[in-house]
């Protein structure tokens, strides 16, 4: 028994009947909400935030007042895990992350270590969790997340974003052993600290693996897939989504994988997405976030189209990534008050 008022999400997780589909966003804590932009700008940045557990715990909260969405996510990044294994980033203003150090040969993996105190150095998180835990005070679960090895890689050997990823997709194709070491590093620590996450009170574990859509179906099942899925095998105290963002072409494959939602992009057809990934796993997702930038009828109309398109299946309704920082609020309300409003019958 669920000692939540609001378990829409997790009901719909579990399959069981529910009146409605639940909804939350991806990057949903944060950059939309004047809210939030006041508590940043009074800080020296985007590391303090996530480092200061009490407001961490305030900004997690906000879209569940703001925005009236059916689940929380912990305020923080996936960057924390490649500083936590010894390579330090900093937030750079309107431009993003950026790793001083990086990995792009044997050598270089002396500056990362899967042998660390998790507990100890990503202990802000934790302490983050049940901060929020408390405040929630059981209104809506708490997501908890980690990058997937994959996207964590591709941070560690670029050292910021990249259009091509080619430094990193360098290593697989020329040095694969190397590839293999380090993802297996990654997965060890991401598998300790999501553990740590769901024993602070994290409801829900989602992996975001944001860049899968770099890679080719072999590729991406033999450095993706196989690192995710041992994180999927390792937690099973919660349930888990697995995000491949841009992987339409691994969904017959995710759908193999040991957990209970899939996240799908915009590209991925919802009704041929549940035909690849059959009837045994919830779909989440996958509304383009640029449609938010369209006039209130129009984000109504396409939003009960998508609605219509899960049918009474298991779906949370989501967008497809993460909400741009310069979408209007309202518009988000009006995207959460149309699935509010659609019953399931
Ligand atoms: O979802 C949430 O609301 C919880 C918080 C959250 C953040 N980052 C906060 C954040 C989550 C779940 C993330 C995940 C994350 N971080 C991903 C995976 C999801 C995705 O979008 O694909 C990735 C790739 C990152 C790495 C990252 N963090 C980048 C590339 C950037 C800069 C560009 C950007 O999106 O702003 C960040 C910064 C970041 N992470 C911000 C926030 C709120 C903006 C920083 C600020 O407020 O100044």
């Amino acid at each position: 028994m669920s000692t939540y008022q609001n378990d829409t999400i997790l009901k719909m997780i579990n399959g069981e009947q529910t009146d409605r589909f639940p909804v939350w966003l991806m990057r949903q804590a944060g950059r939309i909400l004047p809210e939030y932009r006041a508590i940043r700008s009074s800080l020296s940045g985007f590391k303090e935030l996530v480092e200061t557990p009490e407001l961490a715990a305030e900004v997690t909260i906000q879209p569940v007042d703001i925005l009236g969405v059916d689940a929380a996510i912990i305020f923080s990044d996936i960057l924390v895990v490649p500083e936590a294994m010894g390579l330090p980033y900093q937030m750079i203003e309107k431009k993003g992350p950026w790793f001083e150090n990086v990995i792009a040969n044997e050598a270089d993996l002396k500056l990362v270590s899967d042998k660390i105190d998790v507990a100890d150095r990503l202990g802000y998180v934790v302490d983050a969790i049940k901060c929020t835990k408390k405040e929630l005070n059981n209104r809506v679960p708490l997501i908890g997340f980690a990058g997937a090895p994959w996207t964590i890689f591709c941070y560690m050997t670029e050292g910021q974003g990249s259009k091509t990823f080619s430094k990193a997709k360098r290593i697989l194709y020329s040095n694969p052993a190397l590839a293999h070491q380090l993802l297996d590093q990654i997965t060890n620590v991401t598998i300790e600290y999501l553990k740590l996450q769901i024993e602070a009170g994290a409801d829900i574990i989602q992996v975001f693996d944001s860049w899968a859509g770099v890679l080719d179906q072999s590729t991406y099942s033999e450095f993706g897939t196989k690192y995710v899925s041992r994180i999927c095998e390792a937690i099973n105290e919660v349930p888990v989504t697995v995000f491949a963002k841009g992987a339409y072409y691994a969904r017959e494959e995710l759908a193999t994988l040991d957990c209970q939602t899939i996240g799908l992009d915009w590209n991925m057809d919802v009704e041929e997405s549940r035909r690849i990934i059959g009837m045994d796993k919830t779909l989440q997702g996958n509304l383009d976030p640029c449609v938010l930038y369209s006039d209130f009828k129009s984000i109504e109309r396409k939003t009960k189209n998508l609605l219509n398109s899960f049918g009474n299946r298991r779906h949370i309704a989501n967008l497809g990534h993460g909400v741009y920082p310069d979408t209007d609020p309202e518009k988000v309300k009006c995207f959460i008050e149309t699935v509010k409003a659609h019953s399931i019958n």
